[in-house]
């Protein structure tokens, strides 16, 4: 089976492989762009890439409704057992991966902060390369979550990313301008925006995105309305 990626809006992201359903930074209920429940989603796997309510609201409930694991970095990862009655975590950290029967997930810096919804210290925020089997070889996907422009994205990039997924919105992250930089040190095949268009402060015009990205980059850009799937 092909890998399929959802944009559940904003910067929540369902990857669904043949070994089950990852999901990346659940926020349904509260989120303004998303078209499901925190009740209505599929999860074999939860990852979250820091403490921000944007990304982490909706994790602990789904992981106790389901059962699922929660893969996030290690300060998290023991506030959401101690604090949200997670029972089974993976704490990691910058730099380091874990092999999952999903394939192998490593954590990659994010400049950014990462203060939990209490106010609780949430550890260093994070990204995240996804290296997944697919049909006669793998797929690599970097998410680069919240971050800001920087040039040891290009590191990242000398891996070998097929698929990058990028903020665009601005303020919060990185904007237009420097996801087209990031674009060109990942060198990706296919680029896919996400943290925009959720409230006004971060709305992007995504066409224009994409002609930034066809202009200046060798990437595909690959634009998603909320709810719709990219098949890798
Ligand atoms: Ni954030
Ligand atoms: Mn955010």
């Amino acid at each position: 089976m092909a890998i399929k990626l959802t944009w559940l809006g904003h910067a929540t992201w369902s990857i669904e492989t043949d070994s089950g359903v990852i999901l990346l930074d659940p926020f349904l209920n509260d989120n303004p762009s998303a078209t499901a429940k925190a009740d209505e989603v599929k999860a074999d796997l939860i990852l979250v890439s820091h403490g921000h309510g944007d990304h982490i609201s909706d994790a602990a409930e789904i992981a106790n409704r389901i059962g699922v694991d929660i893969i996030t970095n290690y300060e998290i990862a023991g506030w959401l057992e101690k604090n949200q009655g997670v029972k089974s975590t993976i704490g990691m950290n910058i730099g380091g991966s874990v092999q999952t029967k999903f394939g192998k997930i490593k954590m990659t810096p994010a400049l950014h902060s990462s203060g939990l919804p209490d106010g609780a210290y949430g550890g260093c925020p994070a990204g995240f390369v996804l290296t997944l089997p697919d049909a006669g070889g793998e797929v690599t996907i970097y998410f680069a979550c919240d971050t800001g422009l920087f040039s040891d994205m290009g590191l990242i990039g000398d891996s070998g990313i097929d698929v990058a997924v990028l903020p665009i919105g601005d303020l919060f992250t990185m904007g237009v301008e420097d996801s087209v930089a990031a674009t060109n040190l990942i060198n990706p095949n296919i680029v896919l925006p996400s943290h925009y268009n959720t409230w006004p402060p971060i709305e992007q015009n995504a066409e224009q995105w994409s002609e930034r990205i066809r202009s200046k980059t060798k990437a595909k850009p690959e634009v998603l309305s909320p709810g719709e799937t990219f098949t890798i």
